[in-house]
């Protein structure tokens, strides 16, 4: 899976891809890749900032082939313990980033009519089950499984794939690491997740044997039991 694509029909623009798993995609193709960070001048959770970016890349590059959204803070906290200034940060980082980047970029991919999108929520949002560890986060998370939902729906019909990846622990130098270790005996596969196991599942998403899946929610979790 890790093989697929080798270079992609057009520019991929990684938004929040400075480090983690965003910077782990960017770099399966970087020449061909367009990376966003808020440290690098653009602020996913202003509009004004995303449009003038985006102007810049049209300009250069047409409508990319696909917008990975890698933005999402993480606070772990129960719900009642969670003031309003950390409920409105989770949501502007997590759901206020994702509308704003998708209504910045998706039409012009809409006007091409072809391209792939990916958003990030976190494995066991899509269950029907309550999130104690992490209720706002979650609960921004859901919000974006709906948005790409119903984005998918929308699009589908001008040639568009829009899916969700939800990870579980993944690893890397910025995670929440205290959180992962206190979890890991939680994951049936007995390790944490590594940003190769998500970078193999983006390879494919933007394959071209990925163009009937659309509107998904694609757990890597190892079998997480949250
Ligand atoms: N890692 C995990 O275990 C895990 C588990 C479940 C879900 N997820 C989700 O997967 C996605 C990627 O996670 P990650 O751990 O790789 O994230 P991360 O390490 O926190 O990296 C996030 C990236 O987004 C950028 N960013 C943050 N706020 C921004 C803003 N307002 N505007 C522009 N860029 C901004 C950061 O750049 P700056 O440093 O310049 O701000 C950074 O490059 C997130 O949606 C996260 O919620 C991760």
């Amino acid at each position: 899976m890790n093989e697929l694509p080798g270079q992609l029909p057009g520019q991929l623009l990684v938004i929040g891809g400075g480090r983690g798993i965003g910077a782990a995609i960017a770099a399966c193709w970087p020449a061909q890749s367009t990376v966003w960070t808020r440290s690098g001048g653009v602020d996913a959770t202003d509009p004004a900032a995303l449009q003038t970016a985006f102007a810049a890349f049209q300009s250069r590059h047409g409508a990319p082939f696909a917008l990975v959204h890698c933005i999402g803070d993480f606070a772990e906290r129960p719900l009642l313990g969670t003031d309003p200034a950390t409920w409105r940060e989770l949501f502007a980082s997590n759901v206020d980033s994702v509308f704003h980047s998708l209504q910045a970029v998706v039409p012009a991919m809409v006007a091409l009519g072809r391209g792939r999108v990916i958003l990030f929520a976190a494995a066991g949002v899509d269950r029907d089950r309550a999130m104690l560890r992490a209720p706002a986060y979650f609960a921004a998370k859901a919000a974006v499984v709906q948005l790409a939902r119903s984005l998918a729906l929308e699009t589908a019909p001008r040639g568009l794939c829009v899916n969700v990846i939800a990870p579980g622990l993944i690893d890397h130098p910025h995670s929440h690491q205290d959180s992962q270790r206190r979890m890991l005996g939680r994951v049936p596969a007995g390790r944490l997740g590594h940003v190769d196991d998500i970078t193999g599942l983006v390879r494919y998403l933007l394959s071209p044997a990925a163009t009937y899946l659309t509107g998904q929610v694609l757990t890597v979790d190892g079998g997480l039991q949250a």
